[in-house]
This record gives C-alpha cells, sequence and structure tokens, in this order.
C-alpha cells in the first residue's frame, strides 16, 4: 500500500477532501494508496479531529518546542518517515520548510497555494491580488521545490474577481476550488508513481 501523510496547521478543509476523495474513490482498492497519517504543528489544528474520525492517525509536533527549523523538520521528517510515505502533502501547512527537508521529499512533496502562481508567492495572496487590480485569481497545486511557492505546476484552477469581492470571500471561493483541484492532482500523481 502506497501511503500519503497529509501536513495541516488549520482546518484542514483540503485534507478533508483528500480523505473523502480517497474513500469514495476507494483508493485503498483502485489505487493502492491510503491517507495514512495527518500530522500538525498546532494541537489546536481542527482537521485533526476530522482525521481521527475517519480512523487516521495523527500527530502534532508543536514548533515552538524546538530550538530551531532544523531541529523542528529533523523530528517531523522522523515523524513523517513512519509511515514510509509515497506522498507527502501539505495543505495549509503554514511553515517555512527547510532545505533538508524538501531535499529529503523531493519527487514526492505536494503543496497548495492559494493564488495562481508564480503570481504572489507567500501570504495575504487574496488582497495583494485585489489591490493589484487583478480580474482572475486562484489555487495552484505544485511540487514544492526549495524556493519557496515555486516549483512544477501540476494543477491549476481560475477564479473571477467580482467587483464587491473582498478578501474573505475570494478566499472562501478560492478554497472551494483548491477541494477540487488537490484531490484530483493526488490522484494524477499517484498514477504517474510505480504501483
Ligand atoms: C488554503 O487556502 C491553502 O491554499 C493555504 O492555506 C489554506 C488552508 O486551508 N495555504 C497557503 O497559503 C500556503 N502557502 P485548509 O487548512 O482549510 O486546507
Amino acid at each position: 500500500m502506497r501511503n500519503i501523510v497529509i501536513l495541516i496547521s488549520g482546518s484542514g478543509s483540503n485534507m478533508a477532501a483528500i480523505v473523502r476523495a480517497a474513500e469514495q474513490g476507494r483508493w485503498g482498492q483502485r489505487m493502492n494508496a491510503q491517507v495514512a497519517a495527518v500530522l500538525s504543528n498546532r494541537a489546536d489544528a481542527q482537521g485533526l479531529d476530522f482525521a481521527k474520525d475517519h480512523g487516521i492517525a495523527t500527530a502534532v509536533l508543536d514548533h515552538k518546542a524546538f530550538a530551531s527549523r532544523e531541529a523542528f523538520d529533523a523530528a517531523l521528517m522522523a515523524e513523517i518517515d513512519r509511515h514510509a510515505p509515497a506522498l507527502v502533502v501539505l495543505a495549509g501547512f503554514m511553515r517555512i520548510l527547510t532545505p533538508g527537508f524538501v531535499a529529503h521529499y523531493a519527487g514526492r512533496l505536494l503543496n497548495v497555494h492559494p493564488s495562481l502562481l508564480p503570481a504572489f508567492p507567500g501570504l495575504n495572496t487574496h488582497q495583494r491580488a485585489i489591490d493589484a487590480g487583478c480580474r482572475f485569481v486562484g489555487a495552484t497545486v505544485h511540487q514544492v521545490t526549495a524556493d519557496l511557492d515555486h516549483g512544477p505546476i501540476l494543477a491549476q484552477a481560475v477564479v473571477p474577481v467580482l467587483a464587491d469581492d473582498t478578501a474573505e470571500s475570494l478566499a472562501t471561493r478560492v478554497l472551494g476550488q483548491e477541494h477540487i483541484i488537490y484531490p484530483r492532482a493526488v490522484v494524477e500523481f499517484l498514477r504517474g508513481l510505480p504501483s
């Protein structure tokens, strides 16, 4: 069975979308893949309850308990590697990763970002897009490289900006698209791996 480990920091709605897709698509039988664990750097991440309710192993590593970014990432890698993952999925995991972490999972590390990359890497993407007068925004699923919010693009969805949009209303609509493209991108990625 190919294991998927998902990392979250908050509501975990993208993780939930992937878990639901796995359940509904019977990934275990049809793709020899399963979401083996959901890990978070925050004990209060709401998504942890969803994962537990769906019978998925969870663990919390509080980054504040570590002396350095490198020490946290080393502990996180050890926790992830207990599941020998074929794929590690960042789903609203709000941590900058060390080059060592990214290199360790090179070619099997995906992220979703709420903009049409390469536009608006980093934070506050929706307000920055509104301020720039963008008529369209969107979401991107990409492979993770050492460069923050860069790396080969696997999927994108486009969302029009409406006249009365706020950062919040845009974020909601973009998130809805993330829930569609991220599970699909994971399936496509798994199909490209040896079974
Ligand atoms: C999503 O919009 C995701 O694109 C964004 O955080 C949100 C997490 O929502 N990620 C980033 O900004 C990473 N750079 P979720 O926890 O409900 O999936």
